[in-house]
């Protein structure tokens, strides 16, 4: 167990990822996934479902990293035997060292790509561009519309809501250094209902979602 005074507790330690290799990885032939999440992990849930079942095809979730100790995402992540990493942003002096903590981690656990899935950290400079291109995220949004600095969790779809647009969905991108700007790769659409909340509106998009990341995954690590 590693301690606090190095910056941040890994509660799985080394066994638990080797068990992870073990099971999932034959090194060198599967494509290492790390999710950072900081809420409940319902997509993290589809990630490992689709792991599992191949939609992701050969790949493991190698690490889970939140930067929130209670996110229920490190609980999904331990139940399924992945590592995870909680790491605490108030143990470093700026964003960059935190992230260049993160990036070391990542380095360590031999990380191929990064996916973010509630993930809510603005990423900083050296980390981007240590994953240059490897980076992705969904947002529950159809980008362009509705994305960009504070719009996260429910803020997202009460703009839709007030906005009366007739559609909303999901869009899957690549992480660039503009805010939700980066290349999209995917979108699942779905209609705003005239007595909508954000939470049933957030419920449907986020069935989309869980359908729509793992594939886009999919096809995006194949290509790399
Ligand atoms: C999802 O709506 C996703 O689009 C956004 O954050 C939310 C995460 O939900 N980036 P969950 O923690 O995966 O349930």
């Amino acid at each position: 167990m590693l301690q606090k005074q190095d910056g941040y507790s890994c509660e799985a330690g080394i066994e638990a990822e080797m068990a992870v290799n073990n099971r999932h990885c034959k090194l060198n032939s599967f494509t290492r996934l790390a999710v950072l999440a900081s809420g409940s992990g319902t997509n993290l849930a589809s990630l490992i479902d689709a792991v599992k079942t191949g939609i992701i095809e050969n790949a493991a979730i190698a690490l889970v990293i939140s930067n929130k100790k209670d996110a229920y995402a490190l609980t999904r992540a331990e139940k399924a035997g992945i590592p995870i990493l909680y790491a605490q942003r108030s143990l470093f002096n700026s964003d960059e060292e935190y992230d260049l903590f993160l990036k070391k981690k990542l380095n360590d656990y031999k990380i191929d790509f990064v996916l973010l899935a509630g993930y809510l950290r603005i990423l900083t400079k050296p980390f981007l561009q240590a994953y240059e291109n490897r980076i992705l995220n969904i947002h529950p949004s159809l980008l362009p519309d509705f994305g960009g600095k504070d719009m996260y969790g429910t803020k997202v779809h009460q703009s839709v809501i007030e906005a009366k647009v007739k559609k909303s969905g999901c869009s899957v991108h690549v992480v660039t250094e503009e805010i939700d700007g980066g290349p999209v790769l995917s979108q699942a659409t779905v209609p705003v209902m005239p007595d909508d909340t954000s939470e049933t509106l957030a419920a449907r998009i986020l069935i989309e979602e869980h359908k729509l990341y793992p594939k886009t995954i999919n096809e995006f690590i194949k290509d790399k």
